[in-house]
């Protein structure tokens, strides 16, 4: 798959997922197939103030060869301050959220609240498209509310002024994550560009492999996101790739959900340390056992296990 001048290896991507999408998780999702993963959004004012939680949202693992870095700001100054500091991170391309709907974001005029007024996310792209090589996109949503679905008119603006690829979460900022996702907006916004270079991407309730099939065949969309259906579930890449190659697609071992939470939490104590690997693993090995007998044994021990052993000697009640 092309975007702009860039080669990304499936249009099956990690999305954006403040708190989750660290070094960590988009090594596990490289390993079982993602195309290629977004950070979790990183605020531009931040960036550009020499913030140090940056630097960690921005580092890559060893080997990750594309990236792509989110950020999220209310207008073109953070944006232009930031770039200086963003370039050195060779992003492969850069994404801009306008699809925040958590109202501290919101209240500083970024996130969803640019689409209440569009011209804004023009400066930015414009400015943006201008004063880099990388290619520039846009994740956004149907708009503020059910009275104002201005999406399409929004992604006309985006283009117009340089974007490459949209990524569009068919709900609108009202709906926060509740709610079903209207794909059939996913699919206006495609026959809308069909014609055109430009990159369409779906993004809401993906939740398992099937689902994805569906929505690249419903909407005709060029990729999807893949976010909440990837939280405790890297297999989904594989299973896509697997549906779409054989229709058919196989669902874990637990022997192998265990190998998969255990290479996770050795890729997250490598990249911070032990201790903070054994806090930031709890809510994804959650996400990882869901489901399974003896879950609600392993999510009571998790809360108190910090090191390798603890968390193997947790997980050893699934078996
Ligand atoms: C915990 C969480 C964190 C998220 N963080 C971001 C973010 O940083 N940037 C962004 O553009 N979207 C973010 N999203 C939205 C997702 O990327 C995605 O568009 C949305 O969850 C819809 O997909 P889903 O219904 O398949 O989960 C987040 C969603 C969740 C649940």
């Amino acid at each position: 798959m092309e975007i702009g001048n860039i080669h990304f290896r499936s249009n099956l991507f990690l999305a954006p997922l403040a708190g989750y999408t660290d070094g960590a998780f988009r090594r596990i999702a490289t390993e079982f197939g993602a195309g290629c993963c977004v950070t979790e959004m990183v605020s531009a004012e931040g960036l550009a103030r020499g913030n140090d939680r940056t630097e960690e949202l921005l580092r890559r693992f060893d080997g990750e060869e594309e990236l792509v870095m989110q950020l999220f700001g209310p207008d073109v100054d953070p944006f232009s301050r930031a770039l200086d500091h963003l370039m050195p991170y060779r992003p492969t391309m850069i994404d801009i959220n306008c699809g925040c709907p958590v109202p501290k974001v919101i209240k500083t005029g970024a996130g969803s609240a640019l689409m209440q007024e569009p011209e804004r996310i023009g400066r930015i792209v414009s400015f943006l498209s201008r004063n880099t090589d990388v290619p520039i996109s846009v994740k956004f949503r149907l708009g503020w509310d059910m009275n104002s679905m201005n999406f399409l008119q929004f992604a006309h603006i985006c283009v117009d002024n340089g974007a490459k690829l949209l990524t569009l979460h068919a709900r609108t900022r009202s709906q926060g994550y509740s709610g079903s996702a209207d794909w059939s907006q996913i699919k206006r916004l495609k026959d809308e560009f069909r014609n055109t270079d430009v990159k369409i991407f779906g993004s809401g309730d993906v939740l398992c492999a099937e689902d994805a099939v569906r929505m690249l065949s419903q909407t005709g969309c060029d990729g999807v996101m893949f976010a909440r259906g990837a939280i405790g579930n890297p297999f989904i890449f594989s299973q896509v790739r697997s549906l779409l190659e054989s229709g058919k697609c196989q669902r874990p071992s637990v022997d192998e959900i265990i190998d998969t939470v255990m290479r996770h939490y050795d890729y997250m104590a490598e990249l911070f340390d032990e201790r903070s690997a054994g806090h930031e693993m709890r809510k994804h090995v959650c996400a990882y056992v869901k489901g399974i007998p003896g879950s609600s044994r392993v999510k009571a021990e998790i809360v108190r296990a910090v090191t390798r052993e603890e968390y193997l000697s947790a997980l050893s009640a699934l078996k």
